[in-house]
């Protein structure tokens, strides 16, 4: 594996939804003390920004349009309710809003926007080029950086991503039926996988780790190994 001096450690995270990569993420940044940046929010973010202003998510242009112009800011967490960090889209903190059911149900449509995916991959190679970043999505290790020092793509089975996020959204007071959760999550894993712009795939050179039967400790094991090389 190599390091270049200048760029320091690149880290790319892909994996389908739930699968374990904001945590697993978030975990190694913190031992390593690098940046986490998590794509998945700017993808919301143009989602609910276009829901915001009652555009349809099927009208490509106005949507792209309003990916280009929207200010997304990820910053340290201002309060101890779960979250992992606070984004604020056009000055205002939207970090819950940005899991809601109706963005859930969208998101997938405006990502596979090639205009949409260009706004933001121009944004997430600049990050990554400060480098010592640990980075999460669908595409990273495969094209948002291509050069990553180190690539892994995490899955779990569906069922076992579905009672994940089944759990999760429980916990967090919200009344929803483990069927829903497992339908969404295919129809999003089925337009994320089929697209023909940056589909979620494992880059060649990307370990791959299955997460359905690993407890979070062994995934996070198993990444630091990598990482030590
Ligand atoms: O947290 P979860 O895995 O459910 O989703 P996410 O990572 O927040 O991503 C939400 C959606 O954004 C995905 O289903 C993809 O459609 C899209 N996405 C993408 O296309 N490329 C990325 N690098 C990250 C997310």
């Amino acid at each position: 594996m190599s390091s270049s001096p200048e760029r320091g450690r690149l880290i790319a995270i892909d994996g389908p939804a739930a699968s374990g990569k904001s945590t697993l993420a978030q975990h190694l940044a913190n031992k390593l003390g690098f940046l986490y940046f998590d794509t998945g929010v700017m993808y919301r973010a143009a989602t609910l920004a276009g829901l915001q202003a009652g555009i349809p998510p099927s009208d490509e242009k106005r949507i792209s349009e309003l990916a280009f112009e929207l200010s997304i800011d990820v910053r340290p967490p201002s309060k101890p309710d779960g979250r992992q960090y606070d984004v604020i889209m056009n000055g205002e903190d939207v970090t819950w809003e940005l899991r809601s059911e109706a963005v859930d149900a969208n998101v997938s449509e405006v990502s596979a926007y090639a205009r949409v995916r260009q706004a933001m991959t121009e944004r997430q190679r600049e990050i990554g080029r400060r480098g010592r970043v640990v980075m999460v999505g669908r595409d990273i290790g495969s094209v948002v950086l291509p050069e990553a020092d180190l690539k892994i793509f995490l899955e779990a089975s569906v069922k076992e991503r579905a009672r994940r996020r089944h759990e999760e959204r429980l916990a967090r007071g919200e009344d929803v039926e483990y069927e829903e959760v497992l339908e969404s999550m295919r129809a999003r894993d089925r337009i994320d996988s089929s697209r023909d712009l940056a589909p979620l795939q494992a880059a060649e050179n990307a370990v791959i780790i299955d997460s359905t039967h690993m407890s979070f400790e062994e995934v996070l094991e198993r990444a630091l190994e990598l990482v030590q090389g």
